[in-house]
């Protein structure tokens, strides 16, 4: 079992249950179905909109022979007709783990506080730990491990960045970033990744170049210029970026065999071209599947406890 009750950060895993999680993914995803969340109930708590999330999450649960409710903005107004705790306490009286995607962290931090069941965080303005951890599987697939890789990240240092810097730090995976001037990734995050860093032995490597970040790269990953809640910065976002697009220029500057990964959706002619994105190098719909199976894992590690093996984890 994870050490907190709640999945908020990939700060709340050491790199021992990253192991265990992966190990339990690839188990769960040759497996199927199973009943091992029977009786079960999540609650799915979105303050903003989501496809991958929201499908992954209810598929899992009925994979594992649980079930899912889902609560809109409009039904719950988190914060507005009732307070935060008091829809954390509600809630906790009726289900087993709430998966909550809010625009601002405090929010998820408030319904922790409240909840006596787990909370996961489903993205916030913070993070996207569940989205870091189906890329540590996709990858572990791809590479067959973690060690020596070099994953270069281009563009902005946003929630997706947060949560993916400090998961490939914590699994020994080399962090190269490249963004314009004011969208790096911020400080805060950067020093707890350069702990995780220095316990794994990986380095990590900032830039306002992409070429210097993608050459000789394994991984090439990108997201989104402008997030959700950000909207109103679209147009300047998109002048501060536009040296930042993958396209099959810059990408033929990583190794031969590198991966294209963006945790979707895309804007595509973007942060990516089409040929990217539709390209043999990309692996991302095999990310969105692996969402599905690595919240297999977290939630039979938050609610049934995982006593799996790690013979398969390198
Ligand atoms: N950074 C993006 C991720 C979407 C899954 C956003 O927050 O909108």
């Amino acid at each position: 079992m994870l050490k907190s009750k709640d999945f908020l950060s990939i700060s709340d895993l050491t790199p021992e249950d990253i192991r265990r999680l992966i190990s339990a993914a690839v188990a769960m995803k040759a497996e199927g179905w199973s009943s091992r969340l029977s009786e079960k109930i999540l609650a799915l708590l979105f303050e903003k909109p989501s496809l991958r999330h929201r499908a992954s999450f209810e598929v899992a649960m009925r994979q594992l022979g649980g079930q899912c409710i889902y609560l809109s903005p409009a039904e719950v107004g988190m914060g507005q007709r009732e307070s935060i705790a008091d829809v954390a306490r509600v809630l906790s009286g009726y289900v087993h783990c709430i998966a909550s995607r809010t625009f601002s962290h405090k929010t998820l931090e408030e319904l922790s506080k409240y909840s006596r069941v787990p909370v996961i965080n489903s993205l916030s303005d913070l993070e996207h730990p569940c989205q870091a951890m189906a890329d540590l599987l996709t990858i572990y697939e791809k590479k067959d491990g973690f060690e020596g890789l070099t994953l270069a990240y281009i563009g902005d240092g946003n929630n997706v960045a947060n949560s993916l810097i400090l998961a490939a730090t914590m699994c020994g995976i080399n962090f190269r970033m490249a963004s314009p001037a004011g969208y790096a990734v911020k400080d805060n995050i950067i020093n707890i990744a350069r702990d995780y860093a220095a316990g794994s032995g990986s380095t990590i490597f900032f830039t306002a170049d992409p070429r210097d970040a993608v050459t000789g790269a394994d991984i090439v990953y990108t997201d989104v210029w402008t997030s959700m809640g950000q909207e109103s910065e679209a147009e300047k976002r998109r002048q501060a970026f536009a040296g930042y697009q993958v396209n099959s220029e810059l990408l033929s500057l990583a190794r031969e065999d590198a991966i294209f990964m963006h945790d979707l959706p895309a804007h595509r002619g973007e942060e990516v071209t089409d040929d990217v994105m539709d390209g043999p190098q990309s692996v991302v719909f095999e990310q969105s599947e692996n969402k599905m199976h690595m919240l297999k894992a977290l939630l039979m590690d938050l609610l049934g406890g995982l006593e799996m093996g790690q013979a398969d984890y390198r």
